[in-house]
């Protein structure tokens, strides 16, 4: 699904972005242009990035505990 229309970003971008170490919506609009052109992606934007790193923390812990 597209996130940001305008940079043609997808949710699966999004996460790639996280694993590969984009942390923050500063980080996304770097790597990938989200937000940086009309801004209307950004709420939307901000919830995969949360859903991103909540995964990312869950994927570091489940490999440490193990
Ligand atoms: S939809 Fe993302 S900048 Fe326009």
């Amino acid at each position: 699904m597209y996130v940001c229309v305008c940079k043609a970003v997808t949710e699966k971008q999004i996460h790639a972005a996280v694993q590969a170490g984009a942390r923050t919506m500063k980080d996304l609009r770097e790597q990938l242009g989200v937000g940086a052109d009309c801004g209307s992606c950004g709420s939307c934007a901000k919830q995969y990035l949360r859903e991103a790193r909540s995964e990312a923390v869950q994927m570091a812990s489940f490999y440490a505990a193990a």
